[in-house]
């Protein structure tokens, strides 16, 4: 038999197999003993559930038994028999084991006993093999696909955008420089600054902000194009919702206006949402379950109103709610935190920049839903957005979600040339290196539109995981880039 012959436990749970003589690979989560058997439960990360093996000391040594210990990683061959136990239907008789890889009781640092969040952090490299973690990497890994099986059913084509660039695509400043010359004593030109001519590039280059503007390029030829890659921001943000290193989708379509947008991006939330419903049940009834015991700490009113399958499927159901900026002012103006001066910032007048607290209180007080936000001031809001008639706003959109925030940010672009250039002045924003982007303004141009969506702040909202470095592998903020 060759070596990865092996039956995984979703498998055998899916199928039976009783009576069926198997191989089963995978790391040994508890065992437990007594004079006539042991019994060690083994999970394979194909499914949360551990699988009972039982090993008799007539079959197994006495040697091997002492190194099945947690954590060990197990080849175990024996036979599937009906489960004597409640809880499971089938359980493995172990005719032979061998121990792939020991672990020593003594140093291995996850017990099966419950570590907090904040330990398993410092342990990110074998925190996957927690039952938290890995509900949560495989609801990532279903809604990932999700996305891809989404905007390929629509025709959609996804492009691979660059890494390395050299445009601030959002204009905020926030790029990590890409650069191979040597930064304790770089060439300088004759007025003593860096001479990047000689770098690598021959110019300074630094990591992607946002895929967006190369995706605009695609659009104007294949139409409804998406991207789905890492993006880089430096913003010094130590936030439950930052990460330095995050992956966003944007899909970008030509023949959109604002609203084809906002129909585009419900939908495909909503889509992801029942995706990860239909195909995750296991290990979201098992993070909704973890939900719960966490809320069991905290006091009563701020518990949440609903549990995570009861949010999710409330997502799914509802329409989003679609106002304007000025209709959000309003309500905010008057909230009870603007008038008791609850807020950290007040909102006293139009063109305020909405904070997290503001957007969490028109999501999870106000409306109690999902809401799409548009039409901001174009003072707050990128250069590419489209002008309005109104001269003061831009056809922008922010989706809110509850718990979350801002999770979708996007907007209509400006097609027309001379108010882009326009724009362009007002923000300071280099027209002469983006001569490729401000082409397709000149050739061909159509109202077109997009929006980027947060991978990570997606899985946070589906997971119910309250910090954003808990739903990525290897989280990268500010001070840390272990792992
Ligand atoms: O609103 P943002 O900055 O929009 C853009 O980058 C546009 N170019 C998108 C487009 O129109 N194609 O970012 C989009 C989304 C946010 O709504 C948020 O969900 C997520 O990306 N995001 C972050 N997620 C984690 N960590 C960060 N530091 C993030 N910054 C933005
Ligand atoms: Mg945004």
């Amino acid at each position: 038999m060759a070596f990865n012959k092996r039956v995984k436990i979703k498998t055998i749970l899916e199928q039976g197999l009783i009576g069926s003589e198997i191989t089963l690979m995978g790391w040994v989560r508890t065992k437990r003993s007594n004079k006539n058997v042991s019994f060690i439960a083994m999970n394979d990360g194909s499914i949360i559930t551990n699988y009972q093996v039982v090993a008799d000391p007539n079959f197994i040594s006495d040697d091997v038994l002492k190194k099945c210990t947690t954590g060990a990683c197990l080849k175990i061959t024996g036979t599937v028999v009906e489960s004597q136990g409640a809880g499971q239907s089938s359980e493995l008789n172990a005719k032979s084991i061998e121990v792939l890889g020991e672990a020593d009781p003594e140093k291995y640092p996850l017990q099966p006993k419950k570590h907090s969040l904040e330990f398993l952090r410092e342990i990110a490299h074998l925190r996957m093999r927690t039952n938290t973690f890995g509900a949560v990497f495989r609801v990532r890994h279903a809604l990932a696909f999700a996305v891809h099986q989404y905007f390929n059913d629509k025709g959609f084509f996804y492009i691979h955008t660059p890494i390395i660039t050299a445009s601030d695509a959002e204009g905020a400043g926030e790029t990590f420089k890409v650069t191979t010359l040597d930064i304790g004593n770089p060439p300088k030109t004759e007025d003593g600054k860096v001479d990047f001519k000689q770098d690598f590039f021959e110019r300074e280059a630094n990591l992607t902000v946002s895929g967006q503007l190369e995706g605009e390029l695609a659009a104007m030829a294949l139409s409804e194009i998406y991207t789905f890659g890492p993006t880089f921001r430096a913003e010094n943000s130590n936030t439950t919702r930052h990460l330095a290193e995050f992956w966003m989708i944007e899909p970008e379509m030509a023949f959109y206006d604002a609203e084809d947008n906002a129909d585009l991006a419900e939908d495909f939330l909503k889509y992801l949402i029942r995706y990860a419903l239909d195909h995750c049940q296991e290990d979201l009834q098992f993070l909704e379950s973890r939900l719960l015991d966490e809320e069991k700490s905290k006091p009563q009113d701020q518990r949440s109103e609903m549990s995570l399958l009861e949010k999710l499927n409330f997502v799914v159901d509802n329409e989003f709610v679609r106002i304007s900026y000025t209709e959000a002012i309003d309500i905010l103006r008057n909230s009870n935190p603007n008038k008791k001066k609850k807020f950290q910032y007040l909102i006293e007048s139009w063109g305020a920049d909405l904070q997290s607290e503001h957007e969490r209180y028109l999501v999870e007080k106000h409306f109690k839903k999902p809401v799409i936000l548009t039409d901001y001031p174009k003072e707050i809001k990128s250069f590419y957005m489209r002008q309005n008639e109104d001269g003061k706003t831009v056809a922008a959109m922010d989706i809110l979600f509850p718990g979350i925030g801002e999770i979708v940010g996007g907007s209509q672009r400006e097609e027309r040339l001379d108010v882009l250039l326009q724009r362009m002045d007002e923000m300071n924003i280099p027209k002469e290196e983006m001569w490729w982007f401000l082409d397709t303004r000149r050739f061909g141009a159509t109202p077109h539109a997009g929006f980027g969506l947060g991978f990570e702040r997606m899985v946070q909202f589906v997971t119910g995981m309250g910090n954003i470095r808990d739903v990525i592998a290897f989280p990268r903020t500010p001070g840390n880039a272990e792992f």
